[in-house]
């Protein structure tokens, strides 16, 4: 593992439409690539239109945020976090679409995109804590939460189904304000 002051100079940034193709191949690839991490399916994704993609990209202030990493220009990794819409649930954010292209990992990539992200959700007012799902497979993912705050709160048997195989999740929590 790299320290920080070998770590190559990585930009993050809210994605927007524009970003949609480049967006959408990344993710495309990590469906592909990661089954296990996933409740969707690369198949189901493949369907999507290229606007769909981009009318969900972009930031909506304070509601929703994709960011992406890019090294040398190309986006490598990406996540997004959305504040759940309900008015008693209004304080919950969720994270999901957590992905680092291979080539990318272990550079602090994932680490430098969350840390991103729980800045920009604890700088939301009233947004008290952001959850997420985690397939037990996910030793790196689950790594990087717990390295950020997140605690397990419940594990979902047969969270999901792959390819005849059953893959159990944790369910994670960060409270911004302690809990
Ligand atoms: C999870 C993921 C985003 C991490 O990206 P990354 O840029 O490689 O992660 P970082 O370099 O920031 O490292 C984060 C943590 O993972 C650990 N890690 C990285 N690669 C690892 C590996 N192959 N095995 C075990 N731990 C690993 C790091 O050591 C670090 O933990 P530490 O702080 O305790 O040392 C990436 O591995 C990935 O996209 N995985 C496949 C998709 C996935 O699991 N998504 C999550 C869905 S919930």
């Amino acid at each position: 593992m790299n320290t920080t002051n070998q770590l190559p100079a990585l930009d993050i940034r809210p994605l927007n439409a524009e970003d949609a193709e480049r967006y959408f191949l990344l993710r495309l690839s990590g469906l592909e690539e990661s089954p296990l991490a996933f409740g969707h399916g690369a198949d189901e994704y493949r369907r999507e239109s290229l606007e769909a993609v981009a009318a969900g990209l972009n930031e909506v202030a304070g509601e929703r945020v994709t960011l992406g990493a890019f090294l040398k220009g190309e986006l490598v990794g990406a996540m997004t976090l959305t504040r759940d819409p309900a008015l008693k649930q209004r304080h919950k954010a969720s994270i999901y679409a957590v992905y680092v292209a291979p080539a990318a990992r272990g550079q602090r990539v994932g680490e430098r995109l969350l840390t991103t992200l729980m800045d920009w959700a604890r700088a939301v007012p009233g947004l008290l804590q952001v959850q997420l799902s985690v397939s037990v497979t996910q030793t790196a993912a689950r790594r990087l939460y717990a390295a950020q705050g997140f605690t397990v709160y419940g594990l979902e048997r047969r969270a999901l189904h792959v390819n005849g195989r059953d893959i159990d999740e944790e369910h994670m929590v960060c409270f911004l304000d302690g809990g």
